[in-house]
């Protein structure tokens, strides 16, 4: 596996997020109450919602748009919504965030605030 640093632990806020943009789209790196980080598309399985700017709360975030649950561990929707956000591989050493990288993905390691709600 080949990964890359997209930055660090301390950039996202908890129960917050933080998006990072890829050849392949805008990946939402988010992190739990307790320091585990999730990254999801940041793409609603519903209509396409920033779920970057949802409401993490536990080991799920609530779309902005209309409010479907999705579980950060596994990108599905709760049911009984139906739908999948793609999940990407994250792991945190020494306090980086390093996401994993798929052939075409090139992080150009730019991260934009969202705020916490
Ligand atoms: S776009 Fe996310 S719930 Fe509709």
């Amino acid at each position: 596996m080949n990964w890359i640093q997209v930055g660090f632990l301390s950039d996202i806020p908890r129960q917050g997020s933080r998006v990072i943009r890829t050849a392949q789209g805008e990946i939402a790196l988010f992190r739990s109450i307790d320091d585990e980080v999730f990254a999801l598309d940041d793409r609603c399985p519903h209509k396409g919602g920033p779920l970057s700017q949802g409401i993490v709360h536990g080991k799920k975030v609530t779309c902005p748009l209309h409010s479907w649950v999705i579980s950060l561990e596994t990108g599905e929707a709760i049911l009984p919504d139906k739908g999948c956000a793609h999940r990407h591989q994250v792991r945190v050493a020494h306090g980086a965030v390093f996401i994993e990288v798929v052939e075409r993905v090139k992080s150009e390691k730019r991260m934009q605030s969202h705020a916490e709600n």
